[in-house]
């Protein structure tokens, strides 16, 4: 395949993720997309079977999407939040909280799944600065888990697993436990998931990714909960 021009000359000027790019393969030469398939820049087609690490999950080119995108951005394609708010936002804050179970009423907009983690983990901090409750800042994450790549998210994740154990003395060590799940079928606490951790000293908040949705990414992200 004779590559686009596009493609060699921004090759000096990409990093790509998750990938040392000197060794990395090179990238395919995207051109267009179709319901679940990539067409390349020679005309072949890939079915696209990570849905673009699921951010695609109602298949690419959705003529109800385009069409909604379409006439948001020409009627107004963004306006910020500080003192200011606009329908769409409302609309969606409405509609997740009439969804959303027990008391989980509110809704903080984020970009992605790493900052809705990071936001989770901020909100939790900032409840006990609220109610001047010092010494309260270490979090409880899952042996496995996974959150996300920015500083924060990666102290919530697996630490013996993947990248991160690169960054390892960068941050704050958390807590790591393992989860187990109790299902308990009627009653308070109904198919609650328990946990089995080490020493618990000092911890008071766990990352529980059942409780953010963050965009593209289904339904687990991470939240955030207290232990008893
Ligand atoms: C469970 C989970 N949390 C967080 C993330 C990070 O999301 P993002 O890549 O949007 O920052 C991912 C991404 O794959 C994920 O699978």
């Amino acid at each position: 395949m004779s590559e686009p021009a596009w493609l060699s000359q921004g090759r000096d000027h990409l990093w790509r993720p998750y990938c040392q790019m000197k060794t990395a393969n090179p990238a395919l030469p995207v051109v267009a997309t179709r319901g679940s398939r990539l067409v390349l820049a020679d005309g072949r087609e890939l079915v696209d079977g990570l849905a673009s690490w699921w951010t695609a999950c109602h298949g690419y080119n959705h003529p109800h999407i385009a069409a909604a995108v379409r006439e948001q951005l020409e009627r107004m394609p963004h306006v910020m939040f500080g003192g200011l708010s606009h329908e769409p936002a409302n609309r969606l804050a409405t509609r997740l909280a009439a969804l959303l179970p027990g008391d989980l009423n509110h809704v903080f907009l984020a970009e992605s799944g790493s900052v809705s983690v990071e936001i989770a983990m901020k909100m939790a901090l900032q409840f006990h600065i609220n109610r001047g409750v010092k010494g309260r800042t270490r979090f409880l994450a899952f042996r496995g888990g996974y959150h996300g790549d920015t500083l924060a998210t990666m102290t919530v994740c697996d630490p013996d697993e993947g990248m991160h154990s690169l960054f390892d003395g960068v941050m704050p060590r958390q807590q790591v436990g393992q989860m187990v799940h109790v299902v308990v079928a009627e009653g308070q606490g109904a198919g609650r998931r328990q946990l089995r951790s080490g020493p618990q000293t000092g911890v008071r908040q766990f990352i529980d990714q059942d409780q953010v949705v963050g965009p593209g990414q289904g339904r687990d992200d991470a939240g955030v909960g207290e232990i008893a």
